[in-house]
């Protein structure tokens, strides 16, 4: 069976080709970041605009790269949520509109669900039951995946998600949008403990986040070194790899705990923060101590795409999840 997945929940629209035999067969994504730049964040209105504009040149391309046709496609997978609806009713509306032309069905997907597999569509496939420490812009969740479609909820973040504590870090320290990858690339040459920032909730004893009080130590820092005058190249270096230093920490130290809890030595990372080379040096790092396994997406795969989204509707058909294969009469929007 052959599965077109969209993504268009944020700013990256994304289109693949999926085989439920073979795997991934083509991708194809179209960032807006340099649109949304000059805005400092994403404009949600500018974005559904774009969404329409990319997803069927997209659909095209990858239809080209694996040398199939329409006609080829034997279901259409879609982001049903959680992101921007406007973003996401541009994604549903082709989705169900390419599925009613070709009289095939739609597989709506939680986009949280595309990510949480996305590790899968690398060469080292993890077994099931596996922790998965799933950390976007939007999300920072810890959660035991079972199987397929049975996934428990261990901890999450009680206000900002790790993405955007790495983002509005960046902002304050006038970096450009997105702020994770640019605090990240600045911190490269920084000293990680040159700035005392807090651990938030490091030892609270449950696998719960927060890193809202994190913002505010890094505008409170900001503000005393800026009373000496501009801040040097080496003081912007240090504080971004103490505040990088300082999340991946946290992060690090819950997923641990939360795989020490589960009982099984297998750690899954996903979402857009799971590019960040440090966090994943520390992960790698903590699971060889622990004689455990440590799994991430692909890098191209770590932010959001289409790839994740037809292959989470694939396994979801190899494990008889999508029973009834009708028409696309049974999709349904939930931003
Ligand atoms: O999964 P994603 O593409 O979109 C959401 O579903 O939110 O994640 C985007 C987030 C942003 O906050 C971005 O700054 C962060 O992932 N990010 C990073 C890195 N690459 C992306 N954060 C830290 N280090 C990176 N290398
Ligand atoms: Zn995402």
């Amino acid at each position: 069976m052959i599965i077109l997945g969209i993504e268009s929940s944020c700013d990256e629209t994304g289109v693949a080709l999926v085989s439920t035999e073979s795997g991934l067969l083509a991708h194809a994504l179209h960032s807006q970041i340099a649109m949304h730049q000059a805005y400092g964040g994403v404009v949600p209105e500018l974005a559904s605009r774009d969404h329409i504009r990319r997803v069927l040149p997209l659909t095209r391309e990858v239809l080209h790269h694996a040398d199939l046709t329409l006609k080829d496609i034997d279901a259409v997978a879609y982001t049903a949520g959680p992101g921007l609806a406007g973003a996401l009713l541009v994604g549903a509306s082709v989705a169900r509109s390419l599925a009613w032309s070709l009289n095939i069905p739609t597989i709506p997907i939680h986009h949280l669900e595309g990510h949480l597999l996305s590790p899968m569509l690398a060469e080292a496939v993890p077994d099931f039951p596996y922790v998965a420490l799933l950390v976007s812009g939007g999300h920072t969740q810890l959660m035991h995946v079972k199987a397929i479609g049975q996934y428990a909820l261990l901890g999450e973040t009680l206000d900002d998600a790790a993405g955007e504590a790495f983002d509005k870090s960046a902002k304050l320290m006038g970096l450009p949008y997105p702020g994770g990858p640019a605090l990240a690339a600045l911190a490269d040459k920084g000293d990680p403990t040159a700035y005392d920032l807090p651990r938030p909730m490091m030892h609270s004893g449950d696998l719960d986040f927060s890193f809202s009080g994190l913002k505010t130590a890094v505008l409170t820092t900001l503000r005393k070194l800026e009373q000496q005058g501009p801040l040097t190249e080496q003081q912007r270096q240090d504080l971004a790899a103490s505040v990088q230093a300082a999340i991946v920490e946290v992060l690090g130290y819950k997923a641990i705990k939360a795989v020490k809890a589960s009982g099984s030595n297998r750690l899954v990372v996903a979402g857009g923060v799971g590019a960040n080379r440090q966090l994943r040096d520390y992960l790698t790092r903590q699971m060889q101590k622990r004689n455990g396994e440590v799994f991430f997406p692909p890098l191209a795969l770590c932010t959001d795409n289409g790839a994740m989204i037809a292959h989470a509707a694939a396994e979801r058909v190899k494990a008889g999840l999508v029973e009834k294969m009708r028409r696309p009469d049974n999709a349904a929007v939930h931003p």
